[in-house]
């Protein structure tokens, strides 16, 4: 049998790292996917095939009882993604009691591992692709406490953020309160962003990490800028309402000057978010952990102007949708 799920990407919009410390934050799905196929085995062994994991190819496996993994590839060294495969499935196998044997091979339209939330697409579609083999198609709030729980044993901290929009899809809305609070926005407008990639220089929990010491070494400094986040979150969502794209614009300028000073921002972001601004855009953050990865870009009839500017820094622009659509079962056959 085998079970074929897809998971959208995501932009962080606003409250980014805040998050982690309570504050709300605005996410939305994009109209790129990720692909996570499941087929069972005669073992309990479990085969990833990461095409797109960097490491163009790469074929690892690992039985239960060795925590040694056996890599079928020349090529060096191990890919991040990997970790969320295996915790996704130990999850998964603990909630449902059951422990199968996969061949699980991953496919993704977008850059990995670049801010744009596919730790928890990876995370979110191992968990329904093996469930779907092992019998069980969960209810998507349970696909979506699974997928947190992986992200938490990967990396040690972390919000539901990103595994509630590529579960849900959409427009989210997000209160890291037990249970999580989140809210689908109707956004009437079309956004037009542009995204801009740089190579990575630092993982999440690294940077996730600094924000707490920061904040831990400074807490009376630290903690009123990831409130002053929070506030700026509340204002977006109304200004979203409103349809209010100068007023989002200037949120998105304030929040990247704020996530900037927390440290988690590169001289590489930096280039690309200013010249964004400069060729046009009406605001312009990092999105995502940072430390590389990816900006946006909000430019209403400038682009091209925006994309180019992006290019000429150094950067990688690219056009994502926003989506509607979370997770989708593509198909299952026996
Ligand atoms: C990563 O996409 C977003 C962070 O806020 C971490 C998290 O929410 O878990 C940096």
């Amino acid at each position: 049998m085998r079970a074929t799920v897809s998971v959208p990407g995501k932009v962080s919009l606003f409250g980014e790292h805040a998050i982690v410390f309570g504050e709300p934050a605005l996410v939305a799905a994009i109209g790129k996917r990720l692909t996570i196929s499941a087929e069972e085995r005669s073992d309990r062994a479990v085969r990833i095939n990461a095409m797109d994991l960097h490491v163009p190819g790469v074929i690892l496996t690992f039985t239960e009882d060795s925590p040694e993994l056996t890599v079928e590839t020349d090529y060096g060294h191990m890919v991040g993604a990997v970790g969320y495969v295996r915790e996704a499935i130990e999850a998964a196998s603990e909630h449902l009691g059951s422990r199968l044997g996969v061949n699980i091979t991953i496919r993704s339209e977008m850059p990995v591992g670049a801010g744009l939330g596919t730790s928890a697409a990876v995370s979110v579609g191992t968990v329904a692709a093996y469930s779907i083999l092992a019998g069980h198609q969960l209810p998507l709030g349970e696909i979506a406490s699974l997928a947190h729980k992986t992200e938490l044993r990967v990396q040690n901290i972390a919000s539901p953020m990103d595994t509630s929009v590529a579960t849900y899809g959409g427009v989210l809305y997000i209160r890291p309160t037990s249970p999580t609070h989140i809210e689908r926005l109707q956004v009437a407008c079309e956004l037009p962003f542009v995204i801009g990639y740089v190579e990575r220089e630092s993982r999440t929990s690294e940077l996730v990490k600094k924000v707490r010491d920061l904040r831990e070494s400074y807490a009376e400094i630290i903690s009123p800028i990831l409130q002053s986040i929070g506030r700026i979150t509340e204002r977006a969502k109304a200004a979203l309402a409103e349809e209010d794209l100068p007023t989002l614009g200037r949120l998105m300028n304030i929040n990247h000057g704020l996530l900037d000073s927390l440290g988690v921002s590169t001289k590489a972001l930096n280039d690309m978010v200013y010249s964004a601004r400069f060729a046009g855009a009406v605001g312009s953050k990092m999105t995502g952990a940072g430390g590389g990865g990816c900006m946006i870009a909000l430019c209403p009839g400038k682009e091209l102007e925006v994309s180019t500017a992006i290019k000429v820094v150094g950067g990688c622009p690219f056009r994502a949708p926003l989506s509607c659509e979370g997770l989708r079962v593509e198909s299952v056959e026996k």
